[in-house]
């Protein structure tokens, strides 16, 4: 069983990224599973580069091949102008459209005001509709203020109300999970 987590961030470190990453976490955690986090930033120059689904990098290919094989996936992104990154959308852009048909996703998003909390509604869910993926019901923004630096640089949630949002949603997650556990031993 494997968790995988995308972020859509460009910066390293990353708020997002670090989000993503706890998030995985906890999921991987309570499922005892395998986890991992793919960065759109990590991988922007072959991204960027790459126009045709059938000729991809190999590092995208790798990339997309982590998330079909994942159990939860779990997309996060910075805001950016309004709604999700460009190369994140990208990302989804060259993934066929099957491959995420029935994968629980839980959804994530950062920022840097209160104004834009609903992109999670109003861009990122409606994307993971289109691929069919069940998307797990709560969901989570956070804003700048609620991260803290750490002395080697990068973010870590600073924020219990918002871990405790976190905890509802792994929760979410581990029901979907085992509802598709009963459904594939009952087929
Ligand atoms: C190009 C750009 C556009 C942004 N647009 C918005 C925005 O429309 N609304 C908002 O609340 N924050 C906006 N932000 C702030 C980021 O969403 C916020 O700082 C986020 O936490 C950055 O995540 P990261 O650390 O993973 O890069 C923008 C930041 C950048 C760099």
């Amino acid at each position: 069983m494997s968790i995988v987590g995308i972020s859509g961030s460009l910066s390293n470190p990353s708020r997002t990224t670090a989000l993503v990453d706890l998030i995985v976490g906890r999921v991987a955690d309570g499922a005892y599973a395998k986890r991992e986090v793919v960065t759109v930033g990590d991988i922007a120059p072959s991204l960027g580069l790459a126009l045709n689904p059938k000729q991809l990098p190999a590092e995208i290919g790798a990339a997309y091949g982590k998330l079909v094989s994942a159990d939860v996936i779990v997309v996060g992104t910075p805001v950016y102008k309004g709604s999700y990154t460009g190369l994140l959308k990208h990302f989804f852009d060259l993934l066929d459209p099957k491959a995420l048909h029935g994968k629980i996703a839980v959804l994530a998003a950062t920022g840097g005001s209160d104004h834009h909390s609903l992109v999670l509604e109003h861009h990122i869910r409606p994307l993971l509709s289109f691929f069919g993926a069940h998307t797990v019901p709560t969901t989570v923004y956070v804003k700048d203020t609620d991260f803290a630096k750490e002395e080697g640089g990068g973010y870590r949630l600073n924020n219990p109300d918002i871990n405790a949002r976190i905890d509802i949603i792994v929760e979410q997650a581990l029901w979907l999970l085992r509802r598709d556990a009963v459904q594939s031993k009952a087929a």
